[in-house]
């Protein structure tokens, strides 16, 4: 996801970040340009990040299983889609039990849209894709224009709408309630939500997947300091200052840092100001919420959903939860 495409609205996010004197932070979705993107592909190749690969497990293991408690035809709906790989898990499972599928992969970023909408259509005949360039719940709506337009009415099909990757533990868990609550006045009864969450489990677990031995995570982080010297010229040192990730037991969270290594003083020229940082001061520029099965039913229920089915894998470490509307 990169909604991180208006400079005016990068300088005044990074300006009102810096300028917390309790906690220096900035919007995670900055981290997500195309550098950043291809370094977060990286990390999800690392062997300690556990989350994508276990995802995926889950998906080969259970996409009919799931995809059989869908009894309607399905058009089949992808928020942040990136570049669609663990979908295609779900794809010929579908098109097992109907004729032909319309995917819309929703993503904000261009990065990936355009060439993946030919190559599956090419990859297989019973598959239309449209890509919708566009954020969420604005993507959605246009899904739903399309399919209107294309005299394809809501009661003949079942929308199933994918967010994978626990990207959802980007967000503040009131946030993500509200993210939800979005998604549920747009679709229909009938219709399903399919979440990927990174489960609460043990710190030495988590923490190993934020600080690969390659050092990934880290370059992936510090890359936002090079964004602001380069689009807003600031003058970061990048020697003088490193990656720090760690689990916040007490919030169920990882909480992702740049931190400061001496007491030193930043000037930013396109916002015409100094930053202050003490030794040791830090910049918060992710969380990673982590849930267990408590607080995903709660999520639901705050939300206008009900958990219809969990997926889960051997070790407990990840779920897919299967919402329904109720
Ligand atoms: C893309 C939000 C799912 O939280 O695990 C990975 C982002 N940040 N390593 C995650 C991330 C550092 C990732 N999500």
């Amino acid at each position: 996801m990169y909604l991180g495409n208006n400079i005016d609205g990068f300088r005044n996010d990074i300006t009102k970040g810096l300028r917390n004197p309790q906690q220096k932070s900035t919007p995670s979705k900055y981290l997500y340009d195309t550098l950043g993107s291809q370094l977060f592909e990286l990390i999800t190749e690392q062997p300690e990040y556990y989350p994508t690969r276990t995802e995926i497990n889950i998906l080969k293991n259970n996409s009919s299983e799931l995809i059989k408690n869908i009894s309607k035809d399905i058009v089949l709906i992808e928020l942040g889609s990136g570049s669609s790989k663990k979908t295609q898990y779900l794809f010929h499972e579908i098109l097992r039990k109907q004729e032909k599928l319309y995917y819309f992969p929703i993503d904000i970023s261009m990065n990936f849209l355009d060439s993946i909408v030919t190559s599956l259509e090419t990859l297989n005949k019973n598959l239309v894709v449209r890509g919708i360039p566009d954020d969420y719940i604005n993507g959605i709506k246009q899904c739903n224009n399309i399919l209107f337009e294309n005299n394809i009415y809501f009661d003949t099909f079942s929308r199933l709408i994918v967010f994978f990757g626990s990207s959802i533990g980007n967000f503040e868990p009131e946030e993500a309630r509200d993210f939800l609550k979005q998604i549920r006045l747009n679709i229909h009864d009938k219709d399903f939500l399919l979440v990927g969450f990174d489960l609460i489990k043990d710190v030495d677990l988590i923490e190993p997947a934020y600080n690969d031995k390659a050092g990934f995570t880290s370059k992936f982080n510090l890359n936002l300091l090079n964004r602001i010297n380069n689009e807003l010229r600031g003058n970061f040192d990048m020697r003088k200052f490193h990656h720090h990730a760690f689990y916040n037991s007490s919030k169920n969270r990882v909480e992702m840092h740049i931190k400061s290594r001496v007491d030193q003083t930043i000037s930013i020229l396109t916002i015409d100001e100094n930053f202050h940082f003490d030794a040791g001061e830090t910049i918060h520029t992710e969380n990673s919420y982590k849930y267990d099965l408590t607080k995903i039913e709660n999520l639901a229920s705050r939300s206008g959903f009900a958990v219809d089915k969990v997926f889960s894998d051997k070790n407990d470490w990840f779920n897919l939860v299967l919402f329904r509307p109720c």
